[in-house]
């Protein structure tokens, strides 16, 4: 129950206290990080029936857990920014006053721990110490969110020298709202009906009420890294973005790096560990992060990026050796898989996983716990894993690890891409003629829908920067923010990162997709740093500046002229539809909006006239 000795910060250990005293679980357990620790909260989790273990001899140090049907992706009709003016988290935020919702919490978080363990579980985002990095400490009565949170973040004593005796943390307070009744047995996967993910902005606070799963649950990653983040980098004068960081180097030696944004679901993770094709002899694409990225201006003039992660909790389904052969490798040992399906000697099975092997599986047990055969799925449609089944894996799995991926001052950025999914308008790839309109390009983003987060899939909405369900604040301000950290980059006389804008998911008439996606993208990131050297010389449109189809290096892959003309085309009557769009997303956020996002619009409308 009581702290151990090696904490030493007098606000934590009340806090600690007053929650236990509000979540009266039965105990209070202090994790400290270690393997042996992990290694006996995995065995506790297979004796709940949590987890079950895999065959060692596939998966040596796996476990997969199958969680409630109910409680399978981010809820974000169900997450708040609670800040004290509605004005300031915005029109695309789920608001209520700060005393309101504590109002709300008070009675679900009285007793939601009875007859379960407090985790305490201390993690720094961040390499330990990094100036960039920030530590929070989350509470939580799930043990699978503490194995979870171990292989996320780096997790663990040191945390407390971090915060020494007067140090900061972000207090994050989770529970799967399921007490336990004096005698009552455990479900599977506790959670509740009822979920609540709320941040506080001006306090810097997370309690998070009724779900297990990822980003409801694991609080190190949307809820910090980007929602309480992005309050914080406003304040301070830095960025928590979520994007991906990835080093490139050429056959010479010279290394780039490069942040992308993407909304979930839309290949981050393949991107990041890109293998560039053959035909790119010499080039190496290097991991720093897959889904986060947190970028802070130095004084030499360059922006320099962490990832504030340790692991990655990435989307099953899909993943193979042809779609992400790294990741592939990655998931070899030590993995926590939810909601893939097991197969009859013990591994883990995903629909993508047919294409490595030429065949479907005769017989597995789906997420749900039920038969799986290929005749069953064709007669009902049933998927043996869930859309958003996902592994959690640590970083240092991946055998594309970049060498710098824990350098505490992180790495020089040299460009931003953004790209989202859309099968129409968007062209494969443009570059911003200037950071104005490259915000511009971030700002009006639009994706189709994926299973990351519950609700419809498939259909466009705005997504601006990919952050439209993480922004911890005003969505123009934040635009305003982006607009003012290009000024500062500006002042400083260093070369300002080039934007690019990227569209992999340009569907055909046929309705398939026309770019092969993939390692091939790698043929775009050399065509953005040939533009970075100014080796290529790009063609100006209505939009930005666009390579022509002899600028893109075609060694190893036949693509046509006019297959490229189809992925890279700019038809005008779509863009005045799509135009239209910006100018409602434009509306609705008018409060705030910077005049330079008008201004930019304009002149686009113009040039789409001429
Ligand atoms: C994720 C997401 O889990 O974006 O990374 O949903
Ligand atoms: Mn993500």
């Amino acid at each position: 129950m009581n702290a151990p000795a090696y904490v030493k910060n007098p606000k934590l250990i009340a806090w600690v206290a007053e929650m236990a005293a509000l979540c009266k679980p039965d105990t209070v357990y202090w994790c400290d990080g270690s393997d042996e620790e992990y290694q006996r909260l995995c065995q506790q989790l297979v004796d709940a029936g949590t987890f079950k273990k895999l065959n060692p001899a596939k998966r040596p140090g796996s476990y997969l857990a199958w969680s409630d049907p109910s409680d399978v992706a981010r809820v974000e009709d169900r997450t708040y920014i609670c800040s004290e003016k509605k004005e300031d988290a915005g029109p695309t935020n789920n608001w209520m006053a700060p005393a309101d919702m504590r109002t709300t919490l008070q009675p679900l978080f009285d007793g939601c721990m009875k007859g379960r363990t407090m985790y305490v579980v201390p993690f720094s985002m961040g390499p330990m110490g990094s100036h960039i990095a920030h530590v929070g400490i989350e509470l939580s009565d799930s043990a699978y969110v503490a194995v979870n949170q171990r292989i996320m973040t780096r997790m663990g004593k040191a945390v407390y020298d971090v915060i020494g005796t007067d140090g900061a943390f972000v207090p994050c307070v989770h529970t799967v709202g399921a007490p336990l009744a004096a005698g009552q047995t455990d479900v599977k996967w506790p959670c509740n009906k009822t979920k609540y993910i709320v941040h506080y902005p001006e306090t810097r606070e997370i309690w998070s009420y009724g779900s297990g799963y990822g980003g409801n649950a694991l609080l190190g990653k949307k809820c910090f890294a980007l929602r309480i983040a992005s309050n914080m980098g406003r304040d301070q004068g830095w960025l928590a973005e979520h994007m991906l960081i990835l080093g490139v180097t050429n056959p010479q030696g010279k290394k780039y790096h490069v942040a992308a944004a993407f909304p979930s679901a839309c290949g981050k993770t393949n991107f990041s560990m890109l293998v560039p094709p053959e035909g790119f002899k010499g080039w190496k694409v290097t991991t720093i992060g897959d889904d986060i990225a947190w970028i802070k201006p130095h004084s030499d003039g360059k922006l320099y990026a962490i990832n504030p992660e340790a692991g990655y909790f990435g989307v099953a389904p899909g993943t193979n050796f042809h779609t992400n052969p790294n990741c592939m490798a990655s998931l070899d040992k030590n993995v926590i898989f939810t909601n893939v399906a097991l197969t009859d000697d013990g591994d883990v099975w995903w629909e993508g996983m047919e294409k490595d092997t030429g065949k479907l599986p005769d017989h597995l047990i789906d997420w749900q716990g039920k038969d799986w055969t290929p005749a069953i799925a064709k007669e009902t449609g049933a998927k043996a894993a869930h859309a958003n089944a996902r592994f959690t894996v640590a970083a240092t799995n991946n055998p594309a690890l970049d060498a710098q991926w824990d350098d505490a001052n992180g790495v020089a950025i040299d460009a931003f891409i953004f790209g989202g999914r859309r099968s129409t308008t968007v062209p494969l790839v443009t570059e911003a003629r200037n950071w104005t309109e490259g915000v511009y390009m971030a700002a009006t983003m639009g994706s189709e829908t994926t299973a990351a987060a519950a609700g419809q899939q498939g259909v466009v909405r705005r997504d601006p920067f990919a952050m439209l369900p993480f922004m911890g604040y005003n969505m123009s301000d934040y635009f305003q923010h982006w607009l003012n950290m290009g000024q500062t980059l500006k002042a400083s006389g260093t070369k300002v990162p080039s934007i690019y804008c990227v569209n992999w998911f340009r569907k055909g008439e046929d309705g398939k997709f026309v770019w092969p996606g993939y390692g091939e993208n790698m043929r775009v990131l050399k065509w953005m740093i040939d533009r970075i050297e100014g080796t290529a010389k790009g063609k100006e449109n209505v939009f930005g500046i666009s390579p022509s189809y002899e600028e893109i290096t075609w060694t190893g892959l036949s693509f046509t002229p006019e297959q490229f003309k189809t992925v890279t085309h700019i038809d005008k009557a779509a863009w005045v539809e799509e135009l239209k769009l910006h100018e409602e997303l434009f509306k609705q956020l008018a409060y705030h909006l910077p005049a330079e996002m008008t201004a930019t619009k304009a002149a686009l409308a113009v040039r789409l006239e001429a």
